[in-house]
């Protein structure tokens, strides 16, 4: 393999005060899909994200419903959490601006611009609220729209007519918090100096990829910089305001007080932040001797990469802000910003009224598979910052065809053969000596150091491979079971490159290819015919075999877009963790499992109960912000259930509770409120356990982790099979059940007291 690269990449930090909807998903599931795809190949990569928590409208939300600032961020921290988790977004570090390690580095990154004379304080007048004794940000203020009239517009711009302005144009100003009219008030801020020659110079050969090995941007993004730049004799940058005046939720600056750090200033810097508080953490997750180590990734002479994904919105952030906030404190730049389009649903803008602004909870609490959206976003993706549409009857088409039709197929229509004629083995089955030849010239030339590795070299890389085992459009093939197995060993190299390249449109497509291919040879072969002719035994065997080759093939290339679908196929395979390298492993004399079911098919009616569920009932459509208003009485009007008779510690000492480790989880047929778990508390043999979290967990969820059991609760008889204990979880009329995780370092069988 080539040599191991060190990566670590980041998601745009979601705010801490909305939901996480299928908007944000594009770019959460493009950068795990990346992730994956870069850990399958054995590199070592770590993707850190955070909650962005700080700024204004955290911190009168909080006031509204209640609760502090901390209470509502670590609220809503549980909840994009757990959100990611259902699209299989796997972090491997999911943390919050609000912490020492980002306050630290804002604080480092402070001062040394401050060493560097790059920030300087000066007295500027802005709107403040006399009432509510703050200043107001634009969105704050409302009034009525200059040009149309339109009333109760924001001070930024107007939603009736789209027109832009400053707060000072409206008519007849009021704030949005108190309603009070808002006066002029001067206050000092703190300025970083991006018009200073020195960071202007940077910027310019920064974005333009003068600094750096590879250009750090897209092309179109590229472009979009020299438009804000300006030019050397015409410079449009201007000093950045980067303090806000209390009352304000984020971090004071050290040394002005009554001042505190703005949102986007710290906010890029909890990337590093959650990047040094995995390397404190996660430990046990590395070899022994093998500590991450910040600076490894964040010197200035680092030689790891170092990417950021983000929506196109964010760009000016990213592209100027950020790199020259590392450059002048003496950290590394980033490798490359890869920005995406934005989310549209049925060619319009996500919309409340529609049902199209539709949340990641949502989709998961109407059972949809979340694979189904990754799958179809991949299809769509490719690296460029076009927009990307969610059609909903394409969504439901392609997986219907695609994923279950041709990929889930190729399992369907073979396993069971090898199951019941064949004692669930393969046949013995290997390449010929002529594509065993061809494919060791071939690997000889895809060494790493021969590759260019950005996307439009693909078609150069094509010309140095074997004409016979090029394309997939080619019938004869499926009459030569050694050379169709070895073209599609041989597709990994580009498939490979185009995951890397981000353009996972294409990737699919040539996955899809090849799906075609294999159904061609499944459907021409006709198994279920072999399978009543006599003396077609050793045919059907093979056919099978073949199949389930192809089939293992193309869940590798897969894998990255739908990891969980691809663990019950390496599953029902009986084969380890596919990694990347394994294209050329063959099953050959190999022993199956009986084939279950891996996927259904998306119904057209859950797509139309996802959208209702989604519009607003008519409560809410009074408020402008109705989730908010709706936790706020929530809040307010909530009683817990009554406290219990009181009991001695001997009759507590009764329950002997322990922890366990779940190893398996399956869901129970014909059962709608049941899983069954298979619990290990350091027994001999593991325990059966019929919980009733169906409605709240997919087994995936809960396999190897560990819980806490009643272990001398006398068994139960049910209808199912016998239940040796119980798990213990919370809920009430809220919701539930949350089942108990106990924290890192507990063991199966600790007795908890
Ligand atoms: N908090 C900032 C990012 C700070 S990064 C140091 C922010 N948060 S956000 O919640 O508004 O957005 C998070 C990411 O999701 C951004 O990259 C944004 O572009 C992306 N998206 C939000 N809505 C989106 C769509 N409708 N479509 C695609 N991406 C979208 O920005
Ligand atoms: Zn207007």
């Amino acid at each position: 393999m080539s040599e191991q690269r060190k990566i670590l990449v980041t998601s745009a930090l979601p705010y801490a005060n909305g939901p996480i909807h299928l908007g944000h998903l594009v770019e959460y599931i493009q950068t795990d899909i990346w992730v994956r795809f870069q850990k399958m190949r054995g590199h070592e990569c770590h993707y850190v994200c955070a909650d962005d928590t700080h700024g204004t409208p955290i911190m009168l939300r909080a006031e509204k419903e209640g609760i502090t600032p901390e209470e509502l961020i670590a609220r809503v921290h549980g909840e994009h959490y757990r959100d990611f988790r259902g699209f299989h977004v796997e972090f491997d570090n999911y943390d919050t601006t609000h912490s020492e390690e980002t306050r630290h580095y804002a604080e480092t990154i402070y001062q040394r611009l401050k060493e560097r004379g790059l920030i300087e304080s000066r007295a500027i007048e802005q709107y403040y609220d006399p009432v509510k004794e703050m200043f107001l940000p634009d969105r704050f203020i409302k009034g009525e729209c200059p040009k149309c009239h339109a009333q109760d517009q924001y001070g930024d711009s107007c939603e009736a007519c789209g027109t832009t302005y400053t707060p000072t144009d409206l008519i007849n100003p009021y704030s949005a918090v108190s309603g009070a009219a808002p006066v002029r008030k001067e206050s000092v801020h703190y300025f970083f100096k991006l018009s200073d020659p020195v960071c202007q110079q940077f910027l310019r050969e920064w974005t333009t990829g003068q600094r750096t090995e590879h250009p750090p941007l897209q092309p179109e993004a590229a472009n979009k910089m020299q438009e804000w730049l300006g030019s050397e004799s015409d410079n449009r940058l201007s000093d950045w305001d980067i303090s806000r005046d209390a009352p304000y939720f984020g971090f004071e600056i050290p040394d002005a007080p009554g001042k505190y750090f703005y949102v986007w200033l710290d906010a890029p810097i909890g990337y590093m932040g959650s990047f040094q508080n995995l390397c404190d953490n996660k430990l046990t997750d590395l070899t022994a001797g093998d500590r991450l180590i910040f600076n490894d990734y964040w010197s200035k002479d680092s030689k790891t990469e170092l990417y950021h994904f983000i929506g196109k919105d964010i760009l000016y952030f990213h592209a100027l802000f950020w790199p020259a906030m590392l450059e002048h404190s003496d950290f590394r730049t980033p490798t490359k910003v890869f920005a995406h389009g934005f989310l549209t649903v049925n060619g319009e803008k996500m919309s409340k009224s529609r049902g199209t602004f539709i949340t990641a909870d949502s989709y998961l609490k109407q059972g949809l598979n979340p694979e189904w959206l990754r799958y179809y976003y991949a299809c769509k993706l490719n690296g460029t910052m076009e927009d990307i549409d969610l059609n909903l009857e394409d969504f439901v088409a392609r997986v219907n065809s695609d994923l279950v039709g041709k990929y889930v197929n190729i399992a369907a229509r073979t396993a069971n053969f090898i199951t019941k004629q064949f004692d669930g083995r393969l046949s013995s089955f290997d390449l010929n000596e002529q594509e065993r030849s061809e494919l060791d010239v071939y690997n000889k030339h895809v060494k790493q150091d021969e590759i260019d590795w950005e996307a439009n070299s693909l078609e150069d890389d094509y010309r140095i491979l074997p004409r016979r085992l090029e394309g997939g459009g080619d019938k004869g093939a499926i009459y030569n079971p050694s050379n169709m197995v070895a073209r599609f060993i041989w597709a990994r190299k580009r498939i490979e490159l185009l995951y890397e390249a981000r353009d996972f449109s294409k990737a699919i497509r040539a996955i899809q290819e090849l799906c075609d291919l294999a159904n061609q040879y499944v459907a021409t072969m006709e198994p279920w015919k072999l399978a009543k002719q006599e003396g077609q035994s050793e045919k059907l065997h093979e056919v099978c075999t073949v199949s389930l080759n192809l089939f293992r093939l193309l869940t590798l290339y897969l894998k990255p877009v739908i990891p969980r679908l691809a663990k019950q196929a390496e599953d029902f395979l009986n084969i380890p963790s596919l990694q990347w390298s394994d294209a050329e492993k063959i099953l050959s004399r190999h022993s199956i499992n009986p084939y279950q079911h891996l996927m259904t098919r998306i119904e057209p009616r859950q797509i139309q109960a996802l959208v209702e569920a989604n519009k607003p009932t008519l409560q809410a459509t009074e408020q402008p912000e109705p989730h908010s208003e709706q936790r706020h009485a929530e809040h307010q009007q909530h009683a817990i259930q009554p406290i219990a008779d009181t009991i001695g510690i001997e009759e507590f000492g009764k329950i002997d509770l322990r922890i366990a480790r779940i190893v398996k989880a399956e869901q129970v047929e014909k059962a709608d409120k049941l899983l069954k778990l298979t619990l290990d508390i350091g027994e001999e043999q593991p325990r059966t356990v019929f919980a009733g979290i169906k409605s709240a967990y997919e087994p995936a969820q809960l396999e190897g982790k560990l819980t806490v059991m009643v272990a001398n609760l006398a068994p139960r008889k049910m209808k199912f099979g016998l239940s040796e204990g119980m798990v213990l979880a919370a809920s009430d009329e809220r919701g539930g059940p949350f089942v108990l995780f106990p924290d890192q370092g507990a063991m199966p069988g600790m007795r908890i007291k």
